[in-house]
């Protein structure tokens, strides 16, 4: 634990090595990473490493009760897993409750030795991490939140690489400089590790370059704003003016929100500013200081915008093995709900209800046991079920009115799909409780993003314009407030991966489940045996 300051409120925060944010990870493709976890708190802890596929892996993924037993007070767990096929920006965080308030930091996967970006080399790399911080205690803002069934305290501020910024109390000293220099270029490693809100990013008077997104290349564009959810990567080049500019520059992020609910509605600043040659004659403070201007808090227009840019090289070096052809078709409806609230309680949710949210309905119930093991073990029975529904079991206008019955039934119930089985994914929000944006996260998978719309998706209809030519490779999709998204992905990685809404208050809530996917016949398509220092429950 390490008593850490921000908007002049001292507490005593989960770090790791001491660190807030966590330490940046640096590896090339192809390397095998070796972490140990020792855990020094009171609290079960367990690691995520974001994106990274964990190929025949699974058990060092890090979702606690998915994949592994957390690891207990005093205990160590060494995180083994080789990084195949992917480079780019990725980051690690914890994975249990909400210690990933805390608990995260950069995970930069640079090319083989002797590979080259498909672009200029930039000058310097800079990562730039978003988060949240809470003045409370996150684990007991969440547990708070579950008993009474009510919403989760916001938080008291957005950081760039843990830094508030001057637009908020006592917090200029805590601001997030970036110091360039004239006529170079810039690479930015951006990453949404914030824990509730999708985030719009802008730096005054300059324009960025998307570069990737979630470790994959794309045809790059210039922008002036990034949009990006909790869960995802953005990489930019930032071009730097070609002469000293008598200004300093404000970069800025700000929620993009669709919900219903409150969020914190507050503004993280950091400065861009030049290194002058006549540093000495032009203090940098008397210079002006120019602001950027972000979309406003629910400018869906935008987010559509943005999205429809992001499309994959689609080179013969950086193809898009986008599928062609689909064994396996699923309907998943993504959204809120209620649940009824505990005898003998009150509960602060919808109506006296307990706030819920699934997926198709079905709330994930967290096992006690982690499903990996389980699974393994031939020892799944009274755990879970492999009995996810391949289509919600009720059809309604899912974008319509509200249906009359918003309850939520519940499960731990997985999807089982044989080895290398080629699925397509339609995920489709809801207006159960409004339409909102749900950045979906899967693991131990990139998928291809082929399609999206607004209203309920159209069976007949909507594949007629899907982009299978060059559509976005990620790991993370916003799903469209009151719409639909259409993914694909190959079944090559056998394991228990988890699916979620990275807004992590949604995740508690149940808009979570699991896919299992079977062994191969042959050896190498079979899950690696459990290390000897796999945690138990
Ligand atoms: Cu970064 Cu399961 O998540």
């Amino acid at each position: 634990m390490q008593n850490v300051t921000r908007l002049c409120h001292t507490k005593s925060i989960v770090t790791v090595n001491g660190k807030f944010p966590g330490p940046r990870v640096v590896a090339r493709e192809g390397d095998r990473l070796l972490i140990k976890v020792t855990n020094h708190v009171p609290n079960n802890i367990t690691i995520h490493w974001h994106g990274i596929r964990q190929l025949r892996s699974g058990w060092a993924d890090g979702p606690a009760y998915i994949t592994q037993c957390p690891i207990q007070t005093g205990q160590s767990y060494v995180y083994n897993f080789t990084v195949v096929g992917q480079r780019g920006t990725f980051f690690w965080h914890a994975h249990i409750s909400w210690l990933r308030s805390t608990l995260y930091g950069p995970l930069i996967i640079l090319p083989k030795k002797n590979v080259a970006y498909p672009f200029k080399k930039p000058y310097k790399e800079i990562p730039v991490v978003f988060g949240e911080w809470f003045n409370a205690d996150t684990e007991a803002i969440i547990s708070q939140a579950l008993q009474t069934g009510g919403g989760p305290n916001v938080s008291d501020a957005y950081t760039i690489n843990g830094l508030p910024g001057p637009l908020y109390n006592c917090s200029a000293k805590d601001t997030f400089k970036l110091r360039v220099k004239p006529r170079k270029t810039y690479l930015l490693r951006m990453i949404n590790a914030a824990l509730n809100d999708e985030l719009f990013f802008s730096i005054a008077n300059h324009s960025l370059t998307v570069m990737d997104v979630d470790g994959i290349y794309v045809k790059p564009f210039e922008t002036n704003t990034i949009l990006i959810t909790p869960g995802q990567t953005t990489n930019v080049l930032l071009k730097t003016k070609p002469n000293f500019p008598s200004a300093t520059f404000l970069m800025t992020a700000r929620p993009y929100v669709t919900g219903q609910g409150t969020f914190d509605n507050s503004t993280v600043a950091g400065i861009l500013e030049y290194e002058s040659p006549f540093h000495s004659i032009t203090p940098l403070k008397k210079l002006p200081l120019y602001k950027p201007v972000l979309p406003p808090l629910n400018e869906t227009s935008f987010a559509t915008n943005f999205t429809k840019k992001l499309r994959s090289l689609a080179t013969p070096q950086f193809p898009a093995n986008v599928l062609q052809e689909v064994e396996k078709h699923f309907f998943f409806t993504v959204g809120l709900g209620t649940s009824p609230c505990d005898q003998n309680k009150t509960c602060q949710g919808p109506n006296g209800t307990k706030f819920a949210a699934s997926v198709s309905n079905i709330s994930f119930v967290q096992p006690t046991t982690a499903l990996l093991q389980a699974h393994f073990m031939g020892q799944s029975s009274g755990v879970c079920s492999p009995d996810f529904p391949f289509n919600p079991l009720h059809w309604f206008n899912y974008t319509g009115n509200p249906p009359n019955n918003t309850m939520v039934g519940n499960g731990t119930k997985l999807m089982v799909l044989p080895f290398n089985t080629s699925v397509e994914l339609i995920m489709q929000d809801t207006s159960i409780l409004g339409t909102e944006s749900h950045p979906l996260h899967l693991h131990g998978f990139n998928f291809f993003v082929v399609g999206q719309g607004f209203g309920n998706y159209d069976p007949n209809e909507d594949p007629k314009n899907f982009n299978l030519v060059d559509p976005i490779e990620r790991n993370t999709v916003g799903v469209p407030s009151g719409g639909w998204v259409a993914i694909r992905f190959l079944a090559d990685n056998p394991g228990v991966w988890f699916m979620h809404c990275h807004l992590e208050v949604h995740t508690s809530w149940g808009l979570k489940m699991a896919w299992l996917v079977l062994d191969g016949k042959l050896p190498n398509q079979k899950l690696l045996p459990p290390p000897a220092d796999l945690p138990k429950c």
